[in-house]
């Protein structure tokens, strides 16, 4: 059986032994460094903070290293892959990785910038569409660059943004609460901006029907995918929101700090008269280097890009998006509902005043990650976990994320994982 999708969940740990045997993805845990403790290689179970380092990628960083060396400011032509256009080498597979057509994308800079570009250009408040949607308890850097934005065009925060919340005593947001929030507030919003997977509760959101709603009151619609990219499937370009930004250094593995990704939607690539904060890197591919004083975009999102790239940490994403494309999206989502399936599926089997899942247990409702509310002692028990070597993460006050990602995430990780979680809460 190559297709785990339909697999009926086992106790035993005979099952996830059966279960990595079949899996037509395990090679590709071999692709990648595993940390290690005294004890033997890491449960990594946190590829949604940090993902891990693909083998190849210091011979791709090597590369660029040694061609600088040989040739100078010459690597800019000559490189064995030139510079200049070298962010395009990371194109096809970016549009690939969200649904989206190469037009469409464009990797720089780091997530909040991106964000901040793109809100220049799509956030145009009036008198009378000034609002902003947004979910309470969004990533902080969204929430501080959204409040900054809406300062900046002279609107207060606290009556322009409408925070997306949910019902008492729930976790999660109904997609039904989201839908009549954004009706009853249509004509007042200037600007739908939700993550594709909350950070926090690892819910994910329709992000087609968000779209089509909002646009059809006349909003425009933006994503933060940065729990989203290279975790869940996208179809960007179909379902039409008007820009999606994301980082890379989650699920895509492209390393600490990585250049972030940037999407805007075709029907704006040659909207010239959008407001945008310019750079050398956006102008005119033809004429960038006569100088000139007056800025001409380039269509599509690199219209957007500001400097001339990082090149080492395009090299080290390069090494990522390799692996990913070779996988493919569709295999790794299909192992992903497995694993995580697995995960929820045992954490069930010991029921507990002390833990409960706060993800939403619907496939198309979540990625990779399952977020365990731990009411008490929940950092003591992560630190615990972690000087044994099993590896997730603490959001306060009482989140326990943990993500089996499904390139480098075994069925045995997620059996060993519950195996001491659940000895180790008591
Ligand atoms: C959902 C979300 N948005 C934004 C950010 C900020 O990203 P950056 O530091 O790359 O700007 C993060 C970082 O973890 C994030 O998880």
């Amino acid at each position: 059986m190559t297709n785990f999708e339909f697999q009926e969940f086992q106790a035993g740990e005979d099952f996830a032994i059966t279960m990595d045997e079949r899996d037509p993805l395990r090679r590709y845990r071999d692709r990648f460094l595993l940390p290690r403790t005294t004890g033997g290689d890491c449960v990594y179970l946190c590829g949604h903070s940090l993902g891990l380092q693909p083998k190849t990628t210091a011979a791709y960083v090597e590369q660029e290293l040694k061609d600088w060396a040989r040739l100078g400011v010459e690597a800019h032509f000559r490189a064995k892959h030139p510079w200049m256009p070298y962010h395009r080498l990371l194109t096809a597979q970016t549009a690939e990785l969200v649904g989206a057509k190469p037009l469409e994308v464009v990797v720089m800079n780091s997530l909040t910038v991106n964000l901040h570009l793109m809100m220049v250009s799509f956030y145009r408040p009036t008198k009378e569409r000034y609002k902003v949607v947004v979910e309470r308890g969004a990533f902080p850097s969204d929430q501080y660059a959204v409040k900054s934005q809406v300062r900046f065009h002279g609107f207060d925060p606290a009556t322009s943004l409408i925070e997306l919340t949910p019902r008492s005593s729930e976790s999660c947001l109904r997609d039904e609460d989201i839908e009549a929030l954004i009706e009853r507030e249509g004509d007042n919003i200037a600007l739908i901006l939700l993550g594709g997977v909350n950070y926090a509760t690892g819910q994910a959101f329709d992000l087609a029907r968000i779209t089509r709603l909002g646009h059809a009151l006349g909003c425009v619609v933006g994503f933060d995918l940065a729990h989203a990219a290279g975790n869940l499937l996208l179809k960007l370009h179909e379902w039409g929101p008007d820009f999606a930004v994301w980082c890379s250094y989650k699920y895509l593995n492209g390393g600490p700090g990585s250049v972030a990704g940037c999407f805007v939607h075709e029907r704006h690539a040659r909207s010239w008269d959008l407001p945008r904060f310019a750079g050398w890197w956006g102008h005119d591919e033809g004429s960038r280097f006569e100088m000139g004083p007056e800025f001409r975009a380039m269509s599509g999102a690199d219209g957007w890009q500001l400097s001339n790239p990082p090149i080492v940490s395009l090299a080290v994403l390069r090494a990522s998006m390799d692996v990913f494309h070779e996988a493919g999206m569709e295999p790794l989502r299909t192992k992903s509902v497995s694993l995580t399936g697995y995960l929820e599926f045992l954490l069930n089997q010991n029921v507990s005043h002390k833990f409960s899942i706060v993800t939403p247990h619907e496939k198309e409702r979540r990625g990779a990650q399952l977020s365990i509310r731990v009411p008490e002692h929940g950092r003591a028990l992560c630190e615990r976990l972690a000087q044994e070597g099993i590896v997730g993460d603490w959001r306060e006050p009482h989140t326990f994320r943990i993500a089996p990602v499904p390139l480098y995430n075994s069925f045995q990780d997620v059996f060993r994982f519950v195996q001491r979680f659940v000895a180790a809460i008591g």
